[in-house]
């Protein structure tokens, strides 16, 4: 008998502090408040804070997200391999090569094969022949025009500049150099 009442108990508990009741999905009980109710805005929503209730803002003129530097060389691949400047050049290091390794082989690894032979497992779909980045040619660019490439592309190539942010991009050029070497 005491056991049943226990039991009853647990059960009636269990079932007021799991929200089934008329409030739909809004639990009853709120055990943790933090955080439950905050005046976060949702991505793509209406908001009349904001007086044309575009909640998601477009940053103002002429700022830039703090450790961002503008890519100044556009299109012009010939400027961009003449001054970019590899900060990382020769620093073969474990850390500056496995966040090469890493981003190399998520974005670039499908079309110019893991080695970087252009062989990548989507090749032989692709309408043109994937060049490799282990040629005579591209151990004779600068790292500079490497970089130019992954962030601007390169004729059917399109840019890399989303997928490998800024500060990474380096680590990907000298990747690359390790791949050359091994040819
Ligand atoms: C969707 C397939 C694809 C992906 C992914 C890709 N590339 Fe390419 N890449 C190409 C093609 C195709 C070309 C040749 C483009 C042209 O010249 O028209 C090319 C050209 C290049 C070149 C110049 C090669 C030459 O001989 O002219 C470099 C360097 C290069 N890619 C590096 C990269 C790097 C680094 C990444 C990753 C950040 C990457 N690519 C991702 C397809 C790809």
């Amino acid at each position: 008998m005491k056991k049943l009442i226990i039991f009853s108990a647990c059960a009636l508990g269990i079932s007021a502090l799991s929200g089934c009741g008329p409030r739909g999905n809004q639990p009853n009980v709120e055990i943790l408040q933090d955080m439950m109710v905050q005046p976060a805005i949702k991505a793509q929503r209406y908001d009349d804070f904001f007086k044309d209730g575009v909640s998601a803002l477009v940053p103002p003129e002429h700022t830039v997200p703090v450790g961002f530097t503008p890519y100044k060389y556009g299109f012009n691949a010939d400027l961009a391999d003449k001054e970019l400047k590899n900060p990382y050049a020769g620093l073969m290091t474990p850390e500056v090569l496995n966040i090469g390794q890493k981003f190399f082989e998520s974005n670039c690894m499908a079309c110019h094969g893991v080695g970087g032979q252009g062989d990548g497992p989507i090749a032989a779909k692709f309408p043109l022949k994937i060049p490799a980045l282990v040629s005579d040619k591209i151990k004779g660019w600068s790292d500079g025009r490497i970089f130019h490439t992954i962030t601007m592309g390169q004729g059917v190539m399109g840019p890399y500049a989303s997928h490998v942010p800024q500060k990474y991009r380096w680590q990907v050029v000298n990747y690359v150099r390790t791949l050359q070497k091994k040819q």
